[in-house]
């Protein structure tokens, strides 16, 4: 079974998210990105969406560089309390996320978005949700992980990217830790068929561009205009 999820399955989902991305981006060129539901529940996305992203971006940022410099990672973590800060600011981080993560998804019970949700959007939300859920409990429970990456995950990244997977440093670790590795590839193969494509494109020019302004037409919304 390891086999299967530490060898085939982490090669199977770059090749989903890889291949299934370009046809994407070469067929369907004007679906690359993130539908937009702001005009249906604008406050409730403010709030879902603000801490999510702020919660999970420079987690994700701090998962990359510790992937790809390994000795460093290890090397600033050594002493104890650059461990502590360090691990109490991923834990705040990833609570921030779950809290927007679960605003997210309840915003989408309600009627008015239910109906323009699609069964991959719930097929995202649920899969982010065991992410950040199983994540956190790692944190709280598989000490210290900012330790031990640098060891375990980032070996087997190195080893999936020169395309000879070696699952011995990872297939020792508890199954919670497992299970996040999983859903975490799972994540990578959902990219190219999901709303997170709107990730490759990387919208850094949000931070510069022009504030979008959504206003409505008609006879019920006429004046109004939402951020
Ligand atoms: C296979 C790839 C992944 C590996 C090997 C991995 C590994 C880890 C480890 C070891 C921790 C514990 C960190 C600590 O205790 O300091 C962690 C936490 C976390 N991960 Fe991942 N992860 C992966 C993918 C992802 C993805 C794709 C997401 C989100 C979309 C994610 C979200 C989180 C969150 C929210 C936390 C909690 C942060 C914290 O409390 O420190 N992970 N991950």
């Amino acid at each position: 079974m390891s086999g299967f999820f530490f060898v085939a399955w982490p090669v199977l989902a770059w090749a989903l998210a890889i291949l299934g991305g370009l046809y994407r981006y070469f067929t369907l060129r004007y679906t690359y990105s993130s539908l937009s539901s702001q005009m249906l529940a604008p406050g409730s996305l403010y709030w879902g969406s603000v801490p999510w992203h702020y919660g999970v971006v420079p987690i994700l940022i701090a998962h990359l560089l510790a992937g790809v410099f390994p000795r460093a990672a290890a090397a600033a973590v050594s002493p104890p309390t650059a461990l502590l800060v360090l691990e109490t600011a991923g834990l705040a981080l990833g609570l921030l996320s779950l809290v927007g993560l679960v605003i997210l998804f309840a915003r989408r019970l309600g009627p008015a978005l239910r109906r323009v949700t699609s069964g991959m959007d719930w097929v995202v939300l649920l899969v982010l949700l065991v992410q950040v859920v199983t994540g956190v409990a790692i944190a709280l429970f598989v000490r210290w992980g900012a330790r031990w990456y640098p060891y375990t995950a980032a070996p087997w990244f190195w080893s999936i990217a020169r395309l000879a997977p070696d699952p011995s440093r990872v297939a020792v670790l508890p199954t919670l830790a497992q299970i996040h590795f999983m859903s975490g590839f799972l994540v990578i193969a959902l990219f190219p068929f999901t709303r997170l494509v709107h990730l490759v494109p990387f919208p850094i020019t949000y931070l510069w561009r022009p504030y979008q302004v959504v206003s409505w037409l008609g006879r019920r919304g006429r004046g109004r205009a939402g951020p």
